[in-house]
């Protein structure tokens, strides 16, 4: 059994873990999310650094975990390479906006990308644009107070809604066919984007690419045997056990999941 750190600044990376629990059942999950904090996407980029190296360290001298998943693209953009740098003998995985895939499918090479302002202006992303050959053309489109929503928990918020559609709208107008969900909490928001764009747009999220490079990272196999979720939330608990259990215990009663407030 590996114990396997996972965090976010808030429930986005639930959408990750949700992968990892799919693709490796058996194993043991420590995830922390930030949620006192949230967001992170408009924060400085040394705040976010300094942070994320903070909470990482938790992660693997006082939870013991031996590898981590930053299911977070902002933390990604602005810390992994300190991360790895800090911590050279534990596998670290990242995650960043899918426009590899996006360009490999996308009929008109017209491409959206949604993702947080900081992850948008991060050098990590304009590195991964300029490392794309060929002939797509992309719209970078901030998704600037969506996550706020998303962390209330309430997915029917039509605050919410009118200011995804309004995004995704502005992506269709440049006449893109494809959208990358570059920030992990904005998986949540595919029911509102396809209730209101139908079949319009592919959507591009990377979590199961993410957990298969999980695997070969961590040399980790599925195990049978019980499959362990301790969640850990500097904000509310309670919040972050409902939204688990309702994504989670959906997709396998018999997962154990236990949440705890914390102080970092
Ligand atoms: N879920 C995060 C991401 O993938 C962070 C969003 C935020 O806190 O602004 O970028």
């Amino acid at each position: 059994m590996t114990k396997i750190g996972v965090f976010d600044s808030g429930i986005g990376g639930l959408s990750v873990l949700n992968e990892a629990l799919r693709q490796f059942p058996g194993h043991e999950y420590i995830y922390l999310a930030d949620s006192a904090n949230a967001p992170y996407g408009e924060r400085p980029d040394e705040w976010i650094t300094n942070r994320s190296l903070k909470l990482c360290t938790w992660l693997i001298e006082k939870q013991h975990c031996e590898a981590i998943v930053v299911a977070c693209n902002t933390a990604t953009a602005q810390a992994i390479a300190i991360i790895r740098e800090h911590f050279s003998n534990t596998p670290i995985i990242g995650v960043e906006p899918g426009i590899k895939p996006a360009a490999a499918i996308s009929p008109k090479k017209k491409i959206g990308v949604l993702a947080t302002q900081s992850t948008l202006s991060s050098e990590k992303f304009k590195h991964l644009l300029d490392s794309l050959v060929g002939d797509c053309q992309f719209i970078s489109q901030a998704g600037v107070g969506l996550v706020p929503l998303i962390e209330r928990g309430d997915l029917n918020d039509p605050e919410l809604e009118k200011l995804i559609t309004d995004y995704v709208q502005k992506v269709l107008d440049f006449g893109a066919d494809t959208l990358v969900l570059g920030c992990t909490h904005y998986p949540f928001l595919i029911p509102i984007i396809n209730k209101n764009f139908g079949d319009q747009l592919h959507l591009i999220d990377t979590s199961s690419a993410i957990i298969q490079q999980l695997g070969r990272k961590a040399q980790i196999e599925p195990r049978k045997g019980a499959t362990e979720v301790k969640l850990f939330s500097t904000g509310d608990s309670n919040l972050i056990l409902k939204q688990t259990n309702q994504l989670i215990q959906a997709l396998n009663p018999t997962i154990q999941i236990n949440a705890s407030s914390i102080i970092i």
